[in-house]
């Protein structure tokens, strides 16, 4: 039996990858879910796995040295899938700090911890691997329509957020080469669907067009990025963890790019669809709500990932078309509207009113 340790797992990533996999394999793994529950951290997203035999909980935060390394003395740890981070790119250009704490710091201490565990005399212990779940924005920005981000785009980022990813990705690659450590890093495009903090673009305007209130869109809304299913995401950690070559990089995307105000009109477009007729939310919603506001700091341009090496060599490929996936997110959002109000409520309200009515 494996035994995973998860980092971030109660955050929108983190939960749905252990959701997919103990639905997958069910008791044939064991999953160690390390989370200190930031205000993206959520248990409720774990309910239905939380009273498993093979699923466990442990609040820590990553930067905490001694924390971690009773986690690697306690159980015997196969595999670490590293998602635990500060995400969000606006946050970040506020208080770049707390980003370079969690995202580098963090990521070194569990590098070091998982390297004390697994070396010996011989080498690694066969078997172990870690996971860094990077971004696509390490590579920065493509400007104008054409071309992809592949493994081999230099490094480049922009923000705060995709600079210390872009740390961390160095790290890893430093113990691959330094010491050999079995690591892969994987690389992905925007993901959307069930669990994502409102405080990203497709939750944010599902959760503003349902309640009548305004949509801002950044700029112009003409920027790009380049969206893929989380379910797809998940899966394409699966596989890079069972089946790919230690020391290999993997790009993750959903070939599937959308300027922000497309994907914002078809929200609107879709929960006119999926509302039904006498549904009062329906009243305020149009494309009236659609607000242009201050331009993100740095705004990244284009995002476009080229997934063709994953095809090659493990044979991923995104299998959720947009126009599925989209359905399927909006109709989890409007069945877990209480879930919706439970996690903006509070600290997150304080942070919407000051990103969007005192201005950035
Ligand atoms: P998220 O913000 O929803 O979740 C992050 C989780 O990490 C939360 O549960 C939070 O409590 C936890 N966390 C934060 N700091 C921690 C700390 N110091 N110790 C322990 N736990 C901590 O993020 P997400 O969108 O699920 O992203 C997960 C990972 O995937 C991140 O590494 C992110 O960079 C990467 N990624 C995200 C996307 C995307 O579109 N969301 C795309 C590519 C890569
Ligand atoms: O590309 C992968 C990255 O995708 C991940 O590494 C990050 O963790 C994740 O947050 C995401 O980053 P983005 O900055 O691309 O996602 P976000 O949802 O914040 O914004 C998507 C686009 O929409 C971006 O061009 C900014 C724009 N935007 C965003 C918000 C929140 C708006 O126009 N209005 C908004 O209110």
């Amino acid at each position: 039996m494996k035994t995973y340790l998860v980092t971030g797992g109660a955050g929108f990533i983190g939960s749905n990858f252990i959701l997919y996999m103990l639905k997958k394999y069910k008791d044939a793994i064991k999953v160690i879910n390390v989370d200190c529950l930031t205000y993206a951290g959520n248990l409720e997203n774990l309910k239905e796995v939380e009273k498993l035999d093979n699923y466990k909980f442990l609040k820590i935060d990553i930067c905490d040295k001694e924390a971690i390394l009773e986690i690697f003395e306690t159980y015997d740890i196969d595999y670490v899938i590293h998602f635990a981070a500060e995400s969000h790119v606006d946050r970040s250009i506020r208080n770049p700090e707390v980003f370079v704490n969690t995202n580098v710091l963090g990521t070194l201490n569990l590098l070091n911890a998982a390297k004390i565990a697994w070396e010996t005399d011989e080498g690694f212990k066969p078997g172990k691997k870690y996971i860094q779940v990077s971004t696509d924005e390490v590579y920065g920005a493509l400007e104008g329509d054409e071309g992809y981000f592949y493994e081999t785009t230099p490094l480049d980022p922009h923000s705060p957020y995709s600079a210390s990813k872009t740390s961390a990705d160095l790290l890893v690659k430093s113990y691959v080469d330094t010491y050999q450590f079995p690591a892969n890093i994987t690389r992905c495009s925007n993901n959307y669907g069930p669990y994502q903090f409102p405080e990203k673009l497709i939750p944010l305007v599902i959760n503003n067009a349902l309640k009548g209130e305004k949509l801002p869109v950044y700029g112009t809304g003409k920027n790009v990025r380049d969206w893929l299913y989380v379910e797809d995401h998940c899966k394409a950690i699966d596989l890079v963890t069972e089946k790919a070559t230690v020391g290999e990089v993997y790009n993750i995307g959903g070939h599937n790019e959308k300027k922000n105000i497309e994907i914002v009109k078809i929200i609107i477009d879709t929960l006119l669809e999926m509302l039904p007729a006498d549904d009062e939310r329906r009243k305020h919603l149009s494309y009236d709500l659609i607000t242009y506001v201050e331009d993100r700091k740095g705004h990244d341009f284009r995002y476009a990932i080229a997934p063709d090496k994953i095809k090659n060599d493990l044979g991923w490929e995104p299998e959720t078309p947009f126009s599925k996936g989209i359905k399927l997110t909006i109709a989890w959002y409007l069945e877990n509207m209480d879930w919706m109000e439970r996690v903006t409520k509070g600290e997150y309200q304080k942070y919407y009113e000051m990103m969007y009515t005192t201005g950035k």
